[in-house]
């Protein structure tokens, strides 16, 4: 009844904004991400405890916070409700990055406990359904079960069922990709991603054209992907992302992730590639920027972010490994 797991984050190339069904967290549009070899969340569960209990980074967070309220009750009770399981649960879980910062923690975060939460019932969940219940912790956790380069469908059904991810090519296929991740900023962002999005379905003018530009970069992420096409992948992940903050910026009132630093290193990004340096931006609900480049020009252009004026921390990421059970339990 006990267990514990790790999973990754993952950076989206074709991003993932918006819910058609918020109760089972249905999205609006398919996304494709890499799971990184980095940004890892550690998290044990043990069943069979007098009371629900969440340990996060050191820190209880019981009923009645947000974490606990929001993501971690709404999984639980997903979880009794798809398996009949009524046992409590004390969960403790420990990230190496920081949490709540756009750098996809709740990826890592449900992608673990999912795996952790399979192993200690033994449920015998396959990937796909343990996407499937990741996803109802966080959205993005859906795609942090496979390691590589991944599609989260978005599926037609009401129940969820067809809504899964999927590897598109293990970590091996493209083993020269690589994200550096620019930490402009180690504050927790103002606007979660969950109430951001929910607003900006709301309210933006530009969501329908997001929508129906979406199709399109699926198709060119995908096959890039597919045949390593490294300037069609990080053509259009650029795009994409500039489209999702669009839409972000004009949802009411505003949502505006980007600090001054995620702006002036926009603007060097682009001066660099006018130069001959081949890299590309990608940024999500905070303002952490990613540069995609092959690892030809890693180290070049890890020198220039470390050097780059408001750069908190640089840390370079590969296509990295599924989510795992392991032996280790933190307490
Ligand atoms: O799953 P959430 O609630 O962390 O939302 C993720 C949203 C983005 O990171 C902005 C995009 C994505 O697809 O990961």
């Amino acid at each position: 009844m006990k267990a514990s797991a790790i999973a990754h984050a993952n950076i989206a190339l074709v991003k993932y904004w918006g819910k058609r069904d918020n109760g089972l967290m249905l999205p609006h549009n398919g996304s494709i991400s890499m799971t990184t070899d980095d940004f890892a969340a550690h998290t044990t569960v043990e069943f069979g405890v007098p009371e629900d209990v969440l340990v996060l980074n050191g820190t209880q967070l019981g009923k009645g916070t947000e974490e606990y309220d929001e993501y971690v009750g709404n999984f639980l009770a997903a979880l009794r409700e798809m398996t009949g399981r009524r046992e409590r649960v004390k969960i403790v879980s420990k990230n190496d990055f920081p949490t709540a910062a756009g750098l996809a923690s709740s990826a890592a975060g449900f992608a673990a406990l999912a795996t952790a939460v399979n192993e200690a019932l033994g449920l015998n969940l396959d990937q796909q359904a343990l996407s499937v219940l990741a996803r109802r912790g966080s959205g993005s956790a859906t795609r942090s079960i496979y390691g590589g380069f991944v599609e989260w469908l978005r599926g037609s059904n009401q129940d969820g069922r067809d809504s899964i991810a999927l590897q598109i090519a293990p970590p091996s296929h493209w083993p020269a990709f690589r994200m550096i991740a620019c930490i402009t900023s180690f504050q927790a962002k103002k606007v979660k991603s969950r109430a951001g999005m929910s607003q900006t379905v709301k309210t933006s003018a530009l969501y329908k054209g997001w929508l129906d530009s979406v199709k399109h970069d699926l198709d060119a992420v995908r096959s890039g992907i597919q045949s390593r096409d490294f300037s069609l992948v990080g053509r259009t992940a650029e795009e994409n992302c500039l489209k999702m903050h669009a839409t972000m910026m004009t949802t009411r009132p505003p949502i505006i992730y980007w600090n001054a630093g995620t702006l002036e290193l926009i603007h060097s990004i682009l001066d660099w590639r006018d130069e001959g340096l081949e890299c590309y931006f990608t940024i999500d609900a905070g303002p952490q920027v990613k540069i995609m480049c092959l690892s030809k020009d890693a180290e070049e252009i890890m020198k220039r972010a470390k050097e780059f004026p408001g750069i908190e921390d640089v840390r370079l990421a590969r296509p990295g490994p599924d989510a795992r059970v392991v032996r280790e339990h933190l307490f």
